[in-house]
């Protein structure tokens, strides 16, 4: 049997890759102010930006794209929705939302307000945000092991559950509006939870009257690893293990745009009849009528067949085996990633690839800078650009790491196009040593990663620097 795990699926529909010369890209970054947000998509030869919404869909799921019923009420696409997510998750109430965080939005802004604190293994951006919005805090609290980037434990995504109980003793547990438990965990670099972690968090939950929400975007590349590495779980399927995940929880969110292998949606799942009803007037008001919310009626079509592929051993196996071919191979070359490789992206640690270079100079931009000049690659920082803060002297408060994400879009692109980019950091890496800072020019106090303006500095700084 020949050992090569191929994609296991061949192609219909093709869309071109933009090439360019070198030269070229220096100009197109130097033009986008060294930020590949302002790039034009037709500058990146792969990117990486994110696996969400970047999934190429199936011919079923064209297919259901032309099935769909545009029905206002009850139309036959809701049907067909309502009942693989209602199967899938066990949830009774399930509300269509546009994406990921119009279902955030509704739950955290009814459950949220001044006072109320969220406990999490890491709240994603958009999940801190709608939560902070409403005047309530959000504390994260991933397991310790998740901060040594370099030992090969399995499942890093856990929640401390010293932390949890401590947390809940200090703010009181009328005041703990919900845990979140996000799977994978995003933020914590794309790190499973084991199910060990889940049913201890949600007796700790039950016990408590606490509510327990399931961010569940990535949950079939979450399933894999608890199948692969837990014991007992082998002889399920990932779908079994993912219903047992579903089963420890009150309600779930949900980003069609990643495991849901769909360009838009999201869904909000749960349990209780009456929150239901709160998060469903918030629902007509925000986002539509109950049967499709934020959704067209082919979107649903194509959201429900998603959420069967997502499932096949086949896919699943590829996926989570693709993404770590990427991370195994440029750390094989010396290149400091997070490890064991998360489900959906590699994570460098670009602070260790630049030394030399201090978090005032953003090293992580740095390094999306050369991926994009060397290779035309788009990648994300996760470092202090995105998470720095000034303290009251206005000097840099960095982030807690600087890291860069390779995020892999699902069945999009082959082993070629990601041999290229192992490639692109051998040249990376060989210039890592003369590769110059960058320094902020022109930036927006929230969420400025997406549009800052950033210059290179005139030298390469110092090791003490
Ligand atoms: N939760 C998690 C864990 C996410 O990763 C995201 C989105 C969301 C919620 C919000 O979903 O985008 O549909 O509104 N993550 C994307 C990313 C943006 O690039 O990781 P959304």
């Amino acid at each position: 049997m020949p050992k090569t795990i191929i994609e296991p699926f061949k192609i219909k529909s093709v869309e071109p890759i933009f090439m360019s010369t070198e030269a070229e890209r220096e100009r197109y970054i130097k033009e986008a102010h060294y930020n590949p947000f302002l790039l034009h998509s037709r500058q990146v030869t792969i990117d990486l930006l994110t696996d969400s919404g970047t999934s190429a869909m199936s011919s079923e799921q064209w297919a259901g794209i032309m099935r769909g019923d545009e029905s206002y009420a009850g139309a036959s696409s809701w049907d067909i929705f309502y009942n693989e997510v209602r199967d899938l998750t066990g949830f009774e109430y399930v509300l269509p939302t546009h994406q990921g965080r119009a279902a955030e939005r509704i739950l955290y802004s009814q459950l949220g307000g001044a006072g109320k604190v969220f406990l999490s293994n890491t709240h994603f951006d958009t999940t801190r945000a709608n939560i902070e919005f409403g005047g309530a805090a959000a504390i994260d609290i991933p397991t310790r092991l998740a901060a040594d980037h370099d030992s090969d434990h399995h499942f890093k995504g856990d929640i401390d559950l010293d932390l949890l109980e401590s947390n809940i003793a200090k703010y009181g547990r009328e005041n703990i509006a919900a845990v979140i438990l996000t799977v994978t965990n995003n933020s914590g670099g794309g790190q499973p939870v084991s199910m060990q972690n889940a049913r201890s968090v949600s007796e700790i939950c039950r016990r408590e009257n606490i509510l327990l929400i399931l961010d569940c975007c990535r949950i079939a590349e979450n399933a894999w690893f608890i199948h692969q590495y837990e014991d007992g779980f082998d002889k399920k399927t990932y779908r079994e293990i993912a219903q047992e995940m579903f089963g420890l929880v009150d309600g779930c969110v949900m980003s069609a745009k990643k495991d849901a292998l769909v360009n838009m949606g999201g869904f909000l799942g749960l349990k209780d009849a009456k929150l239901a009803e709160e998060c469903t007037n918030l629902l007509i008001i925000t986002e539509g009528f109950v049967t499709y919310g934020g959704l067209a009626g082919r979107d649903m079509e194509a959201i429900a067949q998603g959420l069967r592929e997502v499932f096949e051993p086949e896919y699943l196996n590829y996926r989570i085996v693709s993404t770590r071919y990427l991370g195994e191979h440029i750390r094989a070359k010396g290149i400091p990633v997070l490890y064991p490789i998360g489900g959906h992206a590699v994570y460098v640690d670009a602070a260790l690839l630049y030394p030399h270079i201090p978090a005032e100079q953003y090293p992580g931009q740095v390094l999306v800078c050369e991926l994009y000049k060397r290779g035309g690659i788009r990648a994300v920082e996760i470092g202090s650009v995105m998470f720095g803060k000034y303290d009251a002297e206005g000097k840099l408060v960095p982030a807690a790491s600087e890291l860069v994400r390779l995020a892999i879009p699902r069945r999009v692109y082959t082993q070629s196009h990601i041999d290229y980019v192992i490639e692109v950091f051998d040249e990376i890496k060989a210039a890592s040593k003369d590769t110059k800072g960058l320094r902020i020019v022109k930036e927006t106090p929230f969420l400025r990663h997406f549009t800052a303006h950033f210059e290179v500095l005139p030298s390469v700084a110092s090791a003490s620097a």
